[in-house]
């Protein structure tokens, strides 16, 4: 696995969302796993690029338009609002946003076409089968439910399709695809993603249909402009167009010139074989490098259950937001759900772990140390040399093996594992503070040995802040403001603490004056 540390830049993508409804909590969690990746990354001082943006073709979006009675622009730009919107409250930081709609998007989708064309990969054919509009892609019939209802889509039936299609050669790239999982194992990730691509690569490849007809909300064939390019083919190259520069020349050339090959694509699991199959064939096509990776995540349910409008049981994420903090919903999906997993929301075990982990093992903890300090320290750090504290002091000995951990786990995407030992490490500090009581050794005139207690937490404390930025970057800046320094997580990467000294137990400066004592997570309760 190439490890982050040898990386000079770092792009990352969430899929490109259809806008046919406002955003789900589904599309927060990608994106929160995306933001949480580039900020990893940013701490490091890799540029990193964090991307989203808009599907925004297609029969389904123009379909719900109509119904809205609006025309396909009026309620792509409408709905793209709310994307944006969301990605605002829920403080990530993006670099760049692409629309399919965007014309520079047709004039790099034209040129990509254009070379699959001159390759020889593209012919008229006549396709016929059944098409879920909701999937937008046709399915076999063994693959979908009685009277032809959809798997994904169990209110939606599948509707039988018999036209002229331009079609890609798939079947074309059977070996060199397999030729690509062979070589390079971790192009698809998690393992239980990539079996299940190689076991449908090894019932062989068909070709599959491009364009449609009758359609016309749609980038048109450059070949024969009766036809519409098919949304997915049209949407995988958003991943191109959004490289492109400002003032760039919307030509492949450029776009492909910094940042490609992309280091990874994160995707639910349901949208795998477009990007793990369709989409590297597509550029071996074209003659362009593959992507490093592809991680298929799992999917949410809530108390239990598949999410649906039909169910009535959707989380509307903005609603979360605004009652718990964009940190609490960030955590609670990267701690709790392994990425990769399916995984589930519940309210009430939502604000259980808020409340445990950074409300009191966290936020307590630093209160209470932080009295202290201010009480017996002049409001300062302790005046405590790191150094002359032993190796195997419980706290500086989990310290200073932490941050190899975390790291690793950050490099795999294993952010719930990444936090495992942070809270570890805050648990094992709550467990020192009363036990040693410094308080008492105060009162006894004990000031060395109580400094020594204090400043260990205080330090346990800011290394666990540090390594949970990427993931509750509010939460983080609060706790290092506490403890005298002058930084923002969500400001600009260039003013970040050092990240070799910042992962370090023991950097925290003896005498540095505290800021404020405030709670730095407010208890989370049930609305009544
Ligand atoms: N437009 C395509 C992607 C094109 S990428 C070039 C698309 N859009 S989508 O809006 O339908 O889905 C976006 C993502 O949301 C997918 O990765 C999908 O897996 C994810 N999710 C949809 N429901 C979800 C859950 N219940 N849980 C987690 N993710 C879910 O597909």
């Amino acid at each position: 696995m190439t490890s982050a540390s040898t990386l000079s830049t770092f792009a990352m993508t969430t899929p490109l969302y259809y806008v046919n409804d406002v955003p789900h909590i589904g599309s927060a969690y990608t994106t929160i796993a995306v933001d949480v990746a580039c900020r990893y990354h940013r701490l490091q001082g890799i540029s990193s690029l964090c991307i989203t943006g808009s599907d925004e073709h297609g029969q389904k979006i123009q379909r719900t338009a109509m119904e809205k009675g609006r025309s396909p622009q009026e309620h792509c730009d409408q709905i793209v609002e709310s994307f944006a919107s969301l990605w605002e409250v829920l403080d990530i930081r993006l670099d760049r946003f692409i629309r399919t709609t965007d014309p520079r998007h047709e004039a790099i989708v034209r040129e990509f076409f254009q070379r699959c064309w001159d390759t020889g990969d593209i012919y008229l054919g006549q396709q016929k089968g059944w098409y879920c509009v909701s999937c937008e892609e046709y399915k076999e019939e063994r693959d979908l439910l009685d009277d032809h209802y959809c798997v994904l889509h169990p209110n939606k039936q599948a509707e039988w399709r018999d036209e002229e299609n331009y079609f890609f050669k798939l079947s074309a790239y059977q070996e060199k695809l397999e030729a690509l999982y062979r070589d390079r194992p971790d192009f698809i990730q998690p393992d239980s993603r990539r079996n299940e691509v190689l076991s449908f690569v090894k019932q062989g490849l068909q070709d599959f249909s491009i364009s449609r007809v009758n359609m016309d909300w749609g980038i048109p064939l450059p070949i024969d402009p009766k036809h519409t390019l098919y949304v997915w083919f049209d949407a995988l190259l958003g991943y191109v167009t959004a490289l492109l520069e400002s003032d760039d020349e919307p030509t492949l050339e450029n776009a492909l010139a910094k940042w490609w090959p992309m280091n990874i694509h994160l995707i639910g699991k349901d949208i795998l074989r477009f990007h793990a199959v369709y989409w590297p064939a597509m550029l071996m096509s074209a003659g362009v490098a593959v992507p490093d990776r592809v991680f298929g995540h799992g999917f949410l349910t809530k108390d239990g259950q598949k999410m649906g409008k039909s169910v009535g049981n959707t989380i509307d994420p903005f609603d979360l937001i605004k009652r718990y903090g964009s940190d609490a919903v960030r955590y609670y999906f990267m701690k709790e759900i392994e990425l990769g997993r399916d995984g589930d929301f519940n309210e009430q075990r939502f604000i259980n772990i808020l409340n445990a982990d950074l409300a009191n093992d966290l936020g307590n903890l630093l209160k209470r140390t932080l009295t202290l300090s201010n009480k017996n320290c002049d409001r300062a750090i302790p005046p405590v040399s790191p150094d002359a504290i032993p190796d195997d002091h419980p706290l500086k000995s989990a310290g200073v093996s932490l941050s190899k951990t975390v790291q690793d786990c950050y490099e795999r995407f294993a952010f719930s594992q990444a936090c495992e030992p942070l809270l570890n490490l805050v648990r094992t500090a709550n467990k020192y503070i009363d036990e040693q009581a410094p308080w008492s050794l105060y009162k006894k005139g004990e000031a060395d040995a109580a400094n020594v207690v204090l400043y260990s937490i205080l330090e346990s404390v800011r290394l666990a802040a540090y390594w949970l930025s990427p993931i509750t970057p509010n939460l983080s800046t609060r706790i290092y403001r506490q403890l005298g320094y002058d930084v923002n997580f969500n400001g600009s990467h260039k003013a970040f603490p050092a990240f070799a000294d910042h992962i370090q137990w023991g950097i925290l400066p003896p005498k540095q004056p505290l800021g404020e004592t405030d709670p730095v997570f407010q208890r989370l309760e049930l609305p009544t």
